[in-house]
């Protein structure tokens, strides 16, 4: 692993892919152990477009049945959130009545997953679990509950693992850290 150049700022290596993958394991056998028996069908919920390689990951470890949906929302431009969340494309499968388990690749503000949780109330969910690989505990100011988190990190823009910059990197196996 050694430095990459995208459009016009330069990424270091920050975590390796043995290292994500390790963390998405113990995130899956607490969600098994927690679905364990359960006789309903959780919707699996994926936020494109960051959450793609994560929520592929997890559910290859998921041995309880869910159902697969997803819905895109976009909130960050460049480096940064604009602190508008804008639903890109709707949802795909039905809530009502469902328990919904949200992936989401990384929780910053918070601000997507507070328009997601209203958006699922909304759309009739019966409870809502939220899961996040990552987490970014010095930005995170709101009050809703984070059920499952791979791994915190510091508050610096990384990219890799289906997070991008300005749509690019998203392929990039390991997690790469802005150079300061
Ligand atoms: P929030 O709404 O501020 O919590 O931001 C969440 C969304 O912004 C995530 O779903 C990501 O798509 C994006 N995002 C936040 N931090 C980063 C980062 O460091 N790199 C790439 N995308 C990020
Ligand atoms: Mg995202």
């Amino acid at each position: 692993m050694k430095e990459i150049q995208i459009l016009d700022k330069c990424f270091v290596p920050y975590l390796k892919e043995e290292e994500i993958l390790k963390a998405i394991d113990a995130v899956a056998d607490r969600m098994n152990s927690d679905f364990k028996g359960c006789d309903d069908v959780p919707v699996l919920l994926c936020v494109l477009n960051g959450a793609v390689m994560f929520t592929a990951e997890l559910m290859k470890r998921l041995d309880f049945p869910f159902e697969f949906a997803s819905l895109k929302i976009r909130s960050y431009e460049g480096t940064h959130s604009t602190g508008t969340v804008n639903l890109v494309n709707g949802f795909n499968g039905d809530v009502k009545g469902r328990r919904v388990i949200i992936c989401e690749d990384i929780v910053d503000t918070g601000a997507s997953m507070e328009f997601l949780l209203d958006y699922l109330e909304h759309a009739g969910a019966t409870d809502i679990k939220v899961c996040t690989m990552l987490l970014k505990p010095d930005v995170f100011r709101k009050n809703f509950k984070i059920d499952y988190v791979a791994k915190s990190i510091p508050n610096d823009f990384i990219l890799g693992f289906g997070l991008d910059y300005n749509e690019l990197g998203r392929g990039l196996k390991d997690i790469y850290v802005i150079k300061q």
